[in-house]
């Protein structure tokens, strides 16, 4: 897979999930951000919403979990039949132990990191991951502005990924708009989060369409 757009629930309507899903037929699978008012001042959903999720979609399950205590909690999310499960470094006390949960459960191991976090102290771990999500605004809620002052992290994680010779994900999430997503692209980012931008938009998955060739110009 190359151009990878994952539009995100957060800024669906949580009462029709299922058509929401429907809505963005073109995407390569969903975002689902899971946040519990501690690692992140926001709540969403957990475990048996995405269970649900699971049964109702084949798409890719692309989870974000922005909670406290992943290394006790993510590995459920890879049993629950999800793709990809993304924990916070900045909350796991063993994020080597945590990825290799997440793949012996069968899903792409994800690491992402806030703002604040930088890359290199992790260069050596990158081998034991399969996706690196940069957060391009504070994490915790849709709709924030787009924080270009994580460029330079991006295109310095794209070296480190490079240098891995591994098939690992370069993601973004937050602010990621029509506007916004070719400059990550050019960054080496390769997997797409937008919420707003898509869910608000008048036509979701055309948005879908025009963030894909964005990113591909
Ligand atoms: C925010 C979440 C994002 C959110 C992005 O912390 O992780 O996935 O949905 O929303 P937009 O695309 O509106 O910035
Ligand atoms: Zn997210």
């Amino acid at each position: 897979m190359g151009i990878k757009i994952m539009p995100s629930l957060l800024s669906a309507d949580f009462a029709n999930l299922q058509s929401e899903i429907a809505a963005v037929g073109s995407a390569d699978g969903i975002h689902v951000d899971v946040m519990d008012y501690r690692f992140v001042p926001n709540l969403t959903l957990g475990l048996p919403v995405v269970e649900s999720l699971r049964k109702a979609t084949d798409k890719l399950l692309d989870i974000h979990l922005m909670i406290e205590e992943p290394d006790r909690w993510a590995p459920s999310y890879a049993e629950a039949g999800a793709e990809s499960v993304t924990f916070h470094v900045e909350a796991s006390s063993a994020p080597v132990r945590l990825a290799r949960e997440l793949r012996a459960r069968g899903a792409r191991a994800g690491m992402a990191l806030r703002p604040a976090t930088p890359i290199e102290p992790y260069a050596d771990l990158l081998g034991e991951l399969d996706l690196i999500l940069i957060m391009t605004v504070e994490p915790g809620f849709g709709g924030q502005k787009f924080l270009d002052v994580m460029l330079p992290k991006l295109r310095r994680t794209r070296e480190l990924l490079d240098a891995t010779g591994a098939d690992i994900w370069l993601e973004v999430d937050g602010g990621i708009s029509a506007d916004t997503i070719a400059r990550c692209a050019e960054a080496g980012a390769d997997t797409f989060v937008a919420g707003s931008a898509v869910f608000g938009a008048d036509d979701p998955d055309a948005m879908v369409n025009t963030l894909r060739s964005e990113a591909s110009a």
